[in-house]
């Protein structure tokens, strides 16, 4: 009689131990078959009843039920809580997916106008059926200066504060060495917009930079003339400017590489009558331009007799600053988050 009172408690304690280390649904699943199996422990303390008198039968009967009752209850319990911790575990797995932790003032990326504003230029360019090339930007004299018509004791040169690496090699200081290795490198006839980075000797302003970008355009066919020099850079600043009805005025200039030499202005896109961004003038000077000169055609191998072209350049900042009315040229290599978030 003893001995199965003694049982009945062992059992109990041990239950107790084996659902406390149970932590998984597996462990608890085999605590359950050990004690309410059909082999397990309350099954065989049943089974020894039958060799116990009437009335031990009649003390141990119930209390074994109750034990059987208790261990129910108490694994039911324990599956209950080791759901809740999965579920707890799981969300915390989760947290980061969890969209009420989303914050509304995260700052997000965006394209620096460098890139926004070359994008803007190339899509232009490739829509009127132009290639976009560029070159190095450490140059030889030779693509700088010399193959463009400028040689070595040319007063031009003057104008181009030049960064010298060595004897005969420089920090380009214009894309214009872009048409000569185009030249050198296509069939003909060729049609391409080069932008890119260049550099020159000058003092830091609000509008003057050393390392600053160009765009250049060149186009070279049989019978080319003004007349599609003037239609394609006026195209190009209505496309840029997002203004159809953007005029062109011209007035003769001066670079080595071109002849006739112009100036191409622009119609002021703001204003009618005079703003301050064209210095109430109306119009707003931005491209260099001019038929390709004889000379850099026969220097690279085209014969001028059949051959002709028009060029024209630009300073990528000066178009981008019109464009959004940025006033200082130093922003574009600034980190001013301000600034650049902007585009
Ligand atoms: N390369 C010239 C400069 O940096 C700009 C320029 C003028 C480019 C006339 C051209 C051109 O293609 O035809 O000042």
């Amino acid at each position: 009689m003893l001995d199965i009172q003694a049982e009945i408690n062992q059992q109990e304690r041990a239950l107790k131990k084996a659902l406390s280390t149970a932590q998984t649904e597996d462990a608890l699943e085999k605590v359950r078959i050990n004690y309410l199996g059909r082999n397990g422990h309350i099954a065989n303390l049943m089974k020894s009843l039958k060799n116990l008198s009437v009335d031990q039968k009649r003390e141990f009967g119930p209390k074994l039920n109750a034990f059987k009752q208790a261990a129910e209850q108490s694994l039911a319990e324990k599956k209950h809580g080791i759901f809740k911790s999965q579920l707890r575990a799981q969300h915390e797995e989760n947290r980061n997916f969890d969209v009420t932790a989303y914050e509304p003032n995260q700052k997000f990326g965006s394209l620096h106008i460098y890139t926004h504003i070359i994008e803007q230029l190339s899509n232009i360019f490739m829509s009127m059926g132009y290639d976009i090339v560029d070159g190095p930007e450490l140059e030889t004299d030779y693509y700088n200066f010399e193959a463009l018509n400028i040689p070595a004791d040319h007063p031009a040169r003057d104008h181009h504060d030049t960064f010298w690496v060595s004897d005969n090699l420089l920090l380009r200081t214009h894309t214009s060495p872009v048409q000569i290795r185009s030249i050198e490198n296509s069939d003909l006839p060729i049609a391409v917009f080069a932008p890119g980075r260049v550099y020159r000797n000058e003092a830091l302003d609000a509008s003057h930079e050393f390392n600053f970008m160009q765009g250049e355009c060149l186009y070279i066919d049989k019978k080319i003339s003004l007349s599609n020099l003037l239609a394609t850079a006026q195209a190009f600043l209505q496309a840029f400017f997002g203004k159809d009805d953007l005029k062109i005025r011209v007035r003769p200039g001066f670079f080595p590489f071109v002849e006739p030499g112009l100036e191409i202005d622009a119609s002021c896109p703001f204003c009618s009558n005079g703003c301050s961004t064209c210095k109430k003038t109306g119009w707003i000077e931005l491209l260099g331009a001019g038929l390709v000169h004889p000379n850099v055609l026969k220097c690279s191998g085209i014969d001028p007799e059949i051959y002709s072209g028009f060029a024209f350049g630009f300073g990528i900042e000066r178009l981008a600053m019109i464009k959004y009315g940025i006033d200082d040229i130093r922003l574009f290599h600034s980190s001013k988050i301000e600034f650049l978030d902007q585009f």
